[in-house]
């Protein structure tokens, strides 16, 4: 799907396929130095990272392993809860493993902080996180966050996997949603 096809349900284009991709290049150069001498293996969070996964795995020069969590966080408002539960755990023990958490935003940073802790306490190896979105403006937990793609502005984003009460995920740019359509 295509700005266009959103009509004035999008606001503004925050970043084009290319910025994405090119972002997403520079962040796979980064974390493949870093993890050098180290097996990998990435975290995804389901939905909304799965475009970001998918182009951010590609993007590195070797070979890495994924797999799936999935969590309810966000009901069909804007607002994160703070309230986690696991809907899909985990098919990897990762005890002893490197682990990289992939995300495509990070909010008030609640979700995270839940995850990471939850993570760690299956004694990984490491536990470091790489997301493509943050809002500084929204955070309500201090969270360390390695690898971040964009500082957004504090504005409800969709498209690149986001969603709005599941719609717009196909979108191929990330864009601001217009206020009329959640208010
Ligand atoms: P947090 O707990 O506030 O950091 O929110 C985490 C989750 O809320 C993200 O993984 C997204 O699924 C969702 N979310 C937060 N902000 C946005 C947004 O602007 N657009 C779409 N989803 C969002």
């Amino acid at each position: 799907m295509d700005a266009e096809h959103m009509g004035a349900d999008l606001d503004e284009i925050l970043f084009t396929e290319e910025d994405i991709r090119q972002r997403l290049g520079e962040l796979a150069e980064q974390v493949w130095q870093d993890y050098a001498d180290k097996d990998v293996l990435l975290v995804g969070v389901l939905r909304g990272a799965i475009m970001v996964m998918a182009d951010f795995m590609r993007a590195l020069p070797g070979s890495v392993e994924m797999d799936w969590m999935a969590v309810s966080s966000y009901g069909s408002g804007t607002k994160s809860s703070g309230v986690v539960r696991i809907l899909k755990d985990l098919d990897t023990d990762i005890s002893g493993r490197h682990v990289l958490i992939v995300e495509d935003i990070i909010d008030s940073g609640l979700t995270l902080s839940w995850i990471r802790t939850n993570l760690l306490s299956r004694r990984p190896a490491s536990v470091e996180i790489c997301t493509l979105l943050r809002k500084p403006e929204a955070a309500k937990v201090e969270i360390d966050v390695r690898y971040v793609g964009f500082e957004i502005p504090n504005a409800f984003v969709v498209g690149y996997g986001l969603d709005f009460d599941e719609k717009y995920r196909n979108l191929r740019v990330i864009g601001t949603l217009a206020p009329h359509v959640y208010s």
